[in-house]
């Protein structure tokens, strides 16, 4: 190792010591450590003092910055306008260590560069893929921006990840991130006005809820891109955390990952996680579905318990770490997504790569390829309507 290497090594074993915000800031100057630590402390105390933090610039010299949500656990959720986006998460470990549950990168260039645009990231307009970059509305067809091989992903080449949300901070405790998509903005129609809110409780749940409305019928799935390690970001692959999905089907895909518009049970499956099962447990096996998705890159169609209300999704637990993360939602689809594109190209702010399946995704959502799907629950939305969705990401130990 050279003394270079040494040196960075040093640097960020000590901005690791201070946690997620502090690590940010810390990494930044003096002065806005200085700042940085009085606003965690000050946002803890109540709504006047909440405040921003600068977390760099793009290249056109716009500047992103972050916004801490803090609870009475001293839970932190950190978030940047950035693309609407989840950039750390601390919860307590089962031996009430604070851990970064979730991955991020150390600035908003480091987002902006980086070979995978979608970590923590509001996705929209459309979440997952569409086929061909092609979909008919009102006897129209629309052609939209390609950008997964010949299909639309997660909104286009822009899509919402790339682009700057206006933020409101009301209290300590939520953030707004707003955003106007124009009309055949990625080749969408109609102005797309969105609002998310995130909101962490005291009961240690992450809270997302979204709002669209739109003046000319369009489709709309929105959803967040949060890349999970329940041991910590960078604590290696995340192959032994045990996970249950409320789930006895799932939507099988093509070698494109377009649904095939078939339901397939999970029962006798590498894809029944009905039971909590280690996610490597049957990652390996022959299967087409999972050659398909180079590994789980796929939709579940989650079991509704009751005909009104939130849907229990998932359960995760980290095996190192016994933090558990239950997911709720009104949504009817989940993506479970186990990092199988991860390339280690990336760097996350704790110094560690985005390795091969060191991080994982469960992404609420209407099913993939639906404006093309007629059998799957619709997408559109009309002038008049309001989009409404909500998902829950609550924090534990195993006991
Ligand atoms: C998709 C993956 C994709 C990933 C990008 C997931 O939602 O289903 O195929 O590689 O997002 O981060």
């Amino acid at each position: 190792m050279t003394k270079k290497h040494t040196l960075f090594l040093l640097l960020f074993t000590a901005c690791l010591g201070l946690g997620a915000t502090g690590l940010l800031q810390s990494c930044e100057t003096k002065a806005e450590k200085g700042k940085s630590e009085h606003a965690a402390a000050t946002a803890a105390e109540g709504a006047a003092a909440v405040k921003r933090l600068p977390f760099g610039k793009l290249k056109n010299g716009t500047e992103a910055y972050l916004y801490t949500l803090t609870n009475k656990h001293n839970t932190q959720a950190t978030f940047t306008d950035y693309g609407g986006r989840l950039v750390s998460l601390q919860v307590p470990d089962k031996n009430g260590k604070m851990t970064d549950v979730v991955a991020g990168m150390s600035g908003v260039a480091a987002y902006a560069s980086n070979t995978d645009a979608y970590f923590g990231a509001t996705i929209g307009r459309y979440g997952n893929r569409i086929a061909n970059g092609k979909f008919t509305l009102d006897g129209k067809e629309y052609t939209l921006s390609v950008n997964n091989g010949a299909n639309t992903l997660h909104g286009g080449k822009k899509g919402f990840q790339k682009v700057m949300w206006e933020a409101q901070q009301p209290d300590a405790r939520s953030v707004v991130f707003q955003y106007l998509a124009k009309d055949m903005e990625e080749g969408f129609p109609g102005n797309l006005h969105v609002k998310v809110t995130y909101t962490l409780t005291d009961e240690n749940e992450l809270r997302m809820d979204y709002e669209a409305t739109t003046d000319k019928p369009t489709v709309v799935n929105l959803t967040n891109h949060a890349y999970f390690n329940l041991n910590g970001e960078g604590s290696g692959d995340i192959l032994g955390h045990r996970l249950q999905i409320n789930a006895d089907t799932y939507t099988p895909v093509d070698a494109t990952l377009i649904p095939t518009g078939k339901l397939a049970p999970v029962a006798g499956t590498p894809f029944d996680f009905r039971k909590p099962t280690p996610i490597g447990a049957s990652i390996e096996t022959e299967n087409e579905q999972l050659t398909n998705g180079k590994g789980y890159d796929h939709n579940y169609v989650l079991n509704k318990e009751k005909s009104t209300g939130m849907t229990r999704a998932a359960s995760v637990t980290g095996d190192k770490s016994g933090i558990v993360m239950d997911v709720y939602t009104l949504e009817p689809g989940l993506q479970f997504y186990s990092g199988n594109f991860m390339k280690g190209k990336n760097t996350f702010k704790g110094g560690s790569k985005d390795d091969y399946r060191t991080a994982f995704c469960l992404e609420t959502q209407h099913f993939p390829d639906s404006p093309n799907q007629p059998s799957f629950p619709s997408t559109v939305l009309k002038p008049g309507e309001t989009y409404r969705t909500s998902t829950v990401y609550k924090f534990a130990v195993q006991k």
